[in-house]
């Protein structure tokens, strides 16, 4: 079958083109993506209102170009994958919309997907091996979590911030040091531009329960404040604060993944999400002894449609379509889906 699957949740317009017979059987015939970066840049982060014009100007754009690269008609899709939540309510709304008046106009079956389930099965794409059950840590910059995948949409929480995402702390620390957004990508390939560094960072949250990056962003904003006048006057300071804040953040994230492989004793490991991106991070979830990890592709770490196109191949084949009166949904917390059975 041929799945359209299309992403509208923040600031990425993105389609693509799925042939899918089986988790072990598809192929991606082609993937379309916009990203809005200039269009935000001007105001340091995402503003609803232009995103959601973008992705209403976008759309018929990007599903132009996605069905010519695949080759195919309209008339040949099969289903259609949408972004149904979580996300900013606007911009949901102009991917679901515009999904449903092409199901209604083709008479086809339309499976609305949750982004953060996306980002689960994402390394799938690439990994043709479902390696049930696993442990996700999803790192984005909404989300940060771990949890218990014991099929879709069979999710138990095993750790979530209770804070700021991961990809915030990113996001923030960036900012303090005088980067522009999207500041996490340049922070982190700040830090990669050096080997060493003689700032120091606590490690954080080895008792609590859960993630947490508010003491680490005050110990950070501490700390560039302290060294603001040699950032000023030398480079090389800022790429080591970066090399330092890069790592607080990545050693916490680990230390939660090392606990959760502990506790629940499961060996498979997926990291996704933006900061899945992350050079240190997949380097260190790669070297905890005896776990197994995957990651999406980096083309897929960040918000893309082939992600959605997938979960709902996976969600239509076990029988699934969205009721006709679906809605968006801005909060959706994905082991509200069902707990591991
Ligand atoms: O999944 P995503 O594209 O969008 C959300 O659903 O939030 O994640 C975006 C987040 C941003 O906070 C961005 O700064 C972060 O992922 N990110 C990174 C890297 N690439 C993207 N953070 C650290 N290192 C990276 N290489
Ligand atoms: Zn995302």
């Amino acid at each position: 079958m041929l799945v359209l699957g299309l992403e509208t949740s923040c600031d990425e317009t993105a389609a693509a083109i799925l042939r899918y017979e089986s988790p072990a059987n598809f192929s991606l015939l082609s993937e379309e993506i916009s990203s809005q970066t200039k269009v935000h840049e001007e105001y340091g982060g995402v503003v609803p209102e232009l995103a959601a014009r973008e992705h209403l100007t976008n759309l018929p754009l990007i599903l132009e170009s996605a069905l010519a690269k695949a080759r195919i008609s309209l008339q040949e899709i099969d289903v259609i994958g949408v972004t149904r939540g979580p996300g900013l309510k606007g911009c949901l709304l102009m991917g679901f919309t515009f999904a449903r008046g092409l199901a209604l106009a083709r008479s086809l079956p339309m499976v609305g997907v949750n982004h953060i389930e996306g980002h689960v099965f994402a390394p799938f794409l690439d990994e043709h091996e479902l390696q049930l059950p696993f442990l996700c840590l999803v790192v984005s910059g909404g989300h940060t979590e771990i949890l218990e995948v014991r099929g879709v949409g069979r999710y138990k929480l095993v750790a979530r911030t209770i804070d700021d995402a991961a990809g915030e702390a990113f996001d923030k620390s960036a900012n303090l040091l005088g980067l522009a957004y999207p500041g996490g990508p340049k922070l982190a390939a700040l830090a990669d531009s050096v080997s060493s560094s003689e700032y120091k960072l606590p490690k954080t949250m080895r008792e609590a329960h859960g993630f947490s990056f508010s003491g680490l962003k005050t110990a950070i904003s501490l700390l560039v404040r302290k060294n603001a006048a040699e950032m000023a006057r030398d480079e090389g300071v800022r790429a080591r604060l970066a090399f330092a804040i890069q790592a607080a953040i990545v050693d916490q994230l680990c230390f939660k993944l090392k606990q959760a492989v502990k506790e629940t004793r499961i060996k498979s490991v997926v990291v996704s999400g933006g900061v899945s991106a992350n050079r240190l991070l997949r380097q260190k979830v790669s070297e905890i002894p005896g776990v197994r990890a995957f990651f999406p592709r980096m083309s897929h770490c960040v918000d893309n449609a082939a992600m959605i196109a997938f979960v709902a191949a996976l969600r239509y084949s076990a029988g699934e379509t969205m009721p006709a009166r679906s809605e968006v949904v801005s909060r959706w917390p994905l082991e509200s889906m069902g707990e591991p059975r």
